[in-house]
Protein backbone atom coordinates (compact mmCIF):
# COMPACT_ATOMS: atom_id res chain seq x y z
CA UNK A 1 0.00 0.00 0.00
CA UNK A 2 1.87 3.29 -1.21
CA UNK A 3 0.41 6.69 -1.17
CA UNK A 4 0.62 8.43 -3.87
CA UNK A 5 1.94 12.36 -4.21
CA UNK A 6 -0.62 14.92 -4.02
CA UNK A 7 0.32 18.28 -6.02
CA UNK A 8 1.02 20.16 -3.00
CA UNK A 9 3.96 18.17 -2.04
CA UNK A 10 5.52 18.27 -5.22
CA UNK A 11 8.87 19.84 -5.30
CA UNK A 12 9.11 23.80 -4.08
CA UNK A 13 11.14 26.10 -5.63
CA UNK A 14 14.27 26.79 -3.59
CA UNK A 15 15.52 30.60 -2.57
CA UNK A 16 18.92 31.17 -3.12
CA UNK A 17 20.08 31.08 0.25
CA UNK A 18 18.36 28.14 1.26
CA UNK A 19 19.41 26.44 -2.36
CA UNK A 20 22.86 26.37 -0.37
CA UNK A 21 22.05 24.20 1.86
CA UNK A 22 21.95 20.12 1.27
CA UNK A 23 18.81 18.04 2.66
CA UNK A 24 20.11 14.70 3.32
CA UNK A 25 19.82 11.46 5.43
CA UNK A 26 21.97 12.02 8.81
CA UNK A 27 24.80 9.11 8.75
CA UNK A 28 27.39 8.46 11.27
CA UNK A 29 29.68 10.79 9.75
CA UNK A 30 27.59 13.56 10.69
CA UNK A 31 26.46 12.67 13.59
CA UNK A 32 28.57 14.85 15.75
CA UNK A 33 27.59 18.04 13.86
CA UNK A 34 23.91 17.11 13.96
CA UNK A 35 24.18 16.68 17.74
CA UNK A 36 25.69 19.56 18.22
CA UNK A 37 22.79 21.34 16.53
CA UNK A 38 20.53 18.89 18.61
CA UNK A 39 22.33 20.33 21.88
CA UNK A 40 21.74 24.22 20.52
CA UNK A 41 17.87 23.07 19.86
CA UNK A 42 17.13 21.70 23.27
CA UNK A 43 19.35 24.36 25.09
CA UNK A 44 17.29 27.29 23.62
CA UNK A 45 13.99 25.95 23.21
CA UNK A 46 12.83 23.89 26.02
CA UNK A 47 9.38 24.33 25.35
CA UNK A 48 9.64 22.96 21.77
CA UNK A 49 11.23 19.60 22.50
CA UNK A 50 10.60 16.77 24.84
CA UNK A 51 13.91 15.39 25.92
CA UNK A 52 15.77 18.04 28.52
CA UNK A 53 18.46 19.38 27.24
CA UNK A 54 20.56 18.54 30.81
CA UNK A 55 19.73 14.68 30.19
CA UNK A 56 20.94 15.04 26.11
CA UNK A 57 24.50 17.15 27.10
CA UNK A 58 25.12 14.04 29.84
CA UNK A 59 25.45 11.26 27.40
CA UNK A 60 28.73 9.79 26.27
CA UNK A 61 29.62 9.74 22.73
CA UNK A 62 28.91 5.91 23.19
CA UNK A 63 25.22 7.33 24.64
CA UNK A 64 24.51 8.89 21.30
CA UNK A 65 26.36 6.48 18.97
CA UNK A 66 23.66 3.82 20.70
CA UNK A 67 20.92 6.82 20.33
CA UNK A 68 21.84 6.59 16.69
CA UNK A 69 21.94 3.28 16.63
CA UNK A 70 18.54 2.72 18.24
CA UNK A 71 16.55 5.06 17.31
CA UNK A 72 17.41 8.02 14.92
CA UNK A 73 18.80 5.18 12.12
CA UNK A 74 17.02 2.31 13.23
CA UNK A 75 14.81 0.49 11.02
CA UNK A 76 11.99 2.62 9.23
CA UNK A 77 13.59 5.47 11.31
CA UNK A 78 15.65 8.58 9.50
CA UNK A 79 17.16 11.76 10.41
CA UNK A 80 17.64 14.39 8.16
CA UNK A 81 19.65 17.70 8.24
CA UNK A 82 20.51 20.31 6.64
CA UNK A 83 24.36 20.38 5.29
CA UNK A 84 26.07 23.54 3.66
CA UNK A 85 28.48 23.54 2.07
CA UNK A 86 31.37 23.19 4.06
CA UNK A 87 29.88 20.36 6.03
CA UNK A 88 28.16 22.50 8.72
CA UNK A 89 24.56 20.57 10.03
CA UNK A 90 21.94 23.65 10.80
CA UNK A 91 18.70 22.49 10.46
CA UNK A 92 17.25 18.53 11.14
CA UNK A 93 14.17 16.76 11.56
CA UNK A 94 13.39 12.99 12.66
CA UNK A 95 10.80 10.51 11.46
CA UNK A 96 9.89 7.22 13.53
CA UNK A 97 7.71 4.76 13.58
CA UNK A 98 6.41 2.22 15.52
CA UNK A 99 7.30 -1.59 15.76
CA UNK A 100 3.79 -2.67 17.26
CA UNK A 101 2.05 -4.38 14.31
CA UNK A 102 -1.15 -2.38 15.17
CA UNK A 103 0.43 1.10 14.51
CA UNK A 104 2.63 0.53 11.82
CA UNK A 105 0.78 2.50 9.80
CA UNK A 106 1.53 6.06 11.32
CA UNK A 107 5.13 7.71 11.64
CA UNK A 108 5.84 10.61 14.06
CA UNK A 109 7.98 13.58 12.64
CA UNK A 110 10.00 14.77 15.67
CA UNK A 111 13.02 17.59 16.31
CA UNK A 112 12.53 19.74 13.70
CA UNK A 113 14.71 22.48 14.48
CA UNK A 114 16.43 25.37 12.19
CA UNK A 115 19.62 27.09 13.38
CA UNK A 116 18.30 31.00 14.28
CA UNK A 117 20.96 32.42 11.62
CA UNK A 118 19.19 30.18 8.57
CA UNK A 119 15.86 30.89 9.60
CA UNK A 120 13.56 32.21 7.26
CA UNK A 121 14.85 30.46 3.90
CA UNK A 122 12.01 27.42 3.76
CA UNK A 123 14.53 24.97 5.30
CA UNK A 124 12.25 23.62 7.24
CA UNK A 125 9.39 23.07 4.30
CA UNK A 126 12.50 21.36 2.40
CA UNK A 127 13.05 18.93 5.83
CA UNK A 128 9.48 18.24 6.07
CA UNK A 129 9.56 17.07 2.37
CA UNK A 130 12.66 14.90 3.10
CA UNK A 131 10.67 13.20 5.82
CA UNK A 132 7.29 13.13 3.77
CA UNK A 133 8.75 11.59 0.69
CA UNK A 134 10.93 8.87 3.01
CA UNK A 135 7.37 8.06 4.63
CA UNK A 136 5.85 7.91 1.39
CA UNK A 137 8.66 4.87 0.75
CA UNK A 138 7.99 2.61 3.66
CA UNK A 139 5.12 0.36 2.16
CA UNK A 140 2.11 0.36 4.72
CA UNK A 141 2.81 3.64 6.22
CA UNK A 142 -0.23 5.48 5.99
CA UNK A 143 -0.16 9.14 8.14
CA UNK A 144 2.16 11.10 9.86
CA UNK A 145 2.02 12.79 13.47
CA UNK A 146 3.22 15.96 14.89
CA UNK A 147 2.51 17.53 18.13
CA UNK A 148 3.53 20.96 18.69
CA UNK A 149 3.42 24.00 21.64
CA UNK A 150 -0.03 25.44 20.31
CA UNK A 151 1.56 29.29 20.23
CA UNK A 152 4.46 28.20 17.81
CA UNK A 153 3.36 30.12 14.53
CA UNK A 154 6.77 29.58 12.73
CA UNK A 155 6.15 25.66 12.98
CA UNK A 156 2.57 25.40 12.73
CA UNK A 157 2.47 27.01 9.55
CA UNK A 158 5.72 24.97 8.24
CA UNK A 159 3.55 21.90 8.92
CA UNK A 160 0.38 23.70 7.38
CA UNK A 161 2.08 24.07 3.85
CA UNK A 162 3.13 21.07 4.15
CA UNK A 163 -0.49 19.39 3.67
CA UNK A 164 -0.66 18.54 7.71
CA UNK A 165 -4.04 19.56 9.91
CA UNK A 166 -4.53 20.55 13.36
CA UNK A 167 -7.13 17.61 14.66
CA UNK A 168 -6.74 18.23 18.57
CA UNK A 169 -5.20 20.40 21.31
CA UNK A 170 -3.77 19.40 24.95
CA UNK A 171 -4.62 21.80 27.14
CA UNK A 172 -1.59 22.23 29.52
CA UNK A 173 0.64 19.26 27.85
CA UNK A 174 3.74 20.97 29.15
CA UNK A 175 4.49 23.52 32.50
CA UNK A 176 7.63 25.08 32.32
CA UNK A 177 8.68 27.28 35.24
CA UNK A 178 4.89 27.73 36.36
CA UNK A 179 4.20 28.33 32.39
CA UNK A 180 1.17 25.90 31.04
CA UNK A 181 1.70 25.52 27.49
CA UNK A 182 -0.74 23.89 25.32
CA UNK A 183 0.37 21.59 22.08
CA UNK A 184 -1.25 21.29 19.26
CA UNK A 185 -1.88 17.79 17.42
CA UNK A 186 -1.09 17.47 13.31
CA UNK A 187 -1.82 14.99 11.01
CA UNK A 188 -1.17 14.23 7.40
CA UNK A 189 -2.75 11.64 5.38
CA UNK A 190 -0.53 10.22 2.78
CA UNK A 191 -3.33 8.54 1.28
CA UNK A 192 -5.92 11.07 1.37
CA UNK A 193 -4.56 14.73 2.26
CA UNK A 194 -5.91 18.29 3.38
CA UNK A 195 -9.63 16.29 5.04
CA UNK A 196 -8.97 12.62 5.32
CA UNK A 197 -10.78 11.15 8.37
CA UNK A 198 -13.67 13.61 8.53
CA UNK A 199 -11.33 16.63 9.50
CA UNK A 200 -12.09 19.71 8.00
CA UNK A 201 -9.70 22.33 6.64
CA UNK A 202 -10.18 24.63 9.81
CA UNK A 203 -8.58 21.96 11.50
CA UNK A 204 -11.62 20.78 13.66
CA UNK A 205 -13.55 17.30 13.40
CA UNK A 206 -16.78 17.16 10.83
C1 LIG B 1 10.01 26.45 13.50
C2 LIG B 1 11.28 26.46 12.69
C3 LIG B 1 11.77 25.03 12.50
C4 LIG B 1 10.98 27.09 11.32
O1 LIG B 1 12.16 26.97 10.52
P1 LIG B 1 12.43 27.91 9.24
O2 LIG B 1 13.30 27.14 8.31
O3 LIG B 1 12.91 29.23 9.68
O4 LIG B 1 10.97 28.07 8.65
P2 LIG B 1 10.53 29.18 7.56
O5 LIG B 1 11.67 29.52 6.67
O6 LIG B 1 9.29 28.62 7.00
O7 LIG B 1 10.23 30.46 8.41
C5 LIG B 1 9.26 30.42 9.42
C6 LIG B 1 8.74 31.80 9.67
O8 LIG B 1 9.73 32.56 10.34
C7 LIG B 1 9.91 33.82 9.66
N1 LIG B 1 11.31 34.28 9.73
C8 LIG B 1 11.92 34.99 8.79
N2 LIG B 1 13.17 35.27 9.15
C9 LIG B 1 13.34 34.75 10.36
C10 LIG B 1 14.44 34.73 11.25
N3 LIG B 1 15.59 35.31 10.96
N4 LIG B 1 14.27 34.11 12.42
C11 LIG B 1 13.11 33.53 12.72
N5 LIG B 1 12.04 33.50 11.90
C12 LIG B 1 12.16 34.12 10.72
C13 LIG B 1 9.56 33.50 8.25
O9 LIG B 1 9.16 34.67 7.59
C14 LIG B 1 8.43 32.52 8.39
O10 LIG B 1 7.21 33.16 8.58
P3 LIG B 1 6.10 33.10 7.43
O11 LIG B 1 5.72 31.65 7.31
O12 LIG B 1 5.00 33.94 7.97
O13 LIG B 1 6.75 33.63 6.21
C15 LIG B 1 12.39 27.32 13.37
O14 LIG B 1 11.86 28.59 13.63
C16 LIG B 1 12.90 26.71 14.66
O15 LIG B 1 13.82 25.88 14.64
N6 LIG B 1 12.32 27.12 15.81
C17 LIG B 1 12.77 26.65 17.10
C18 LIG B 1 12.49 25.19 17.34
C19 LIG B 1 11.05 24.84 17.08
O16 LIG B 1 10.13 25.52 17.46
N7 LIG B 1 10.88 23.69 16.40
C20 LIG B 1 9.58 23.14 16.12
C21 LIG B 1 9.34 22.08 17.12
S1 LIG B 1 7.69 21.58 17.10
Amino acid sequence: MTATVPPHLEQRPLSESSAATRIVPITRDLLEPCWQLRLRALKDHPEAFGQPYDEAAALTPADILQTFDTFWDFGDNQVFGAVTGDGNVVGMTGVAGWNRAKMRHRMDIWGVYVAPEYRGRGISDRLLDAAIAHARRIDGVLQLHFQVVSSNHAALKSYERSGFVRWGRMPRADIIDGQALDNDFMVLMLDAPGDGMGIDPEGTFS
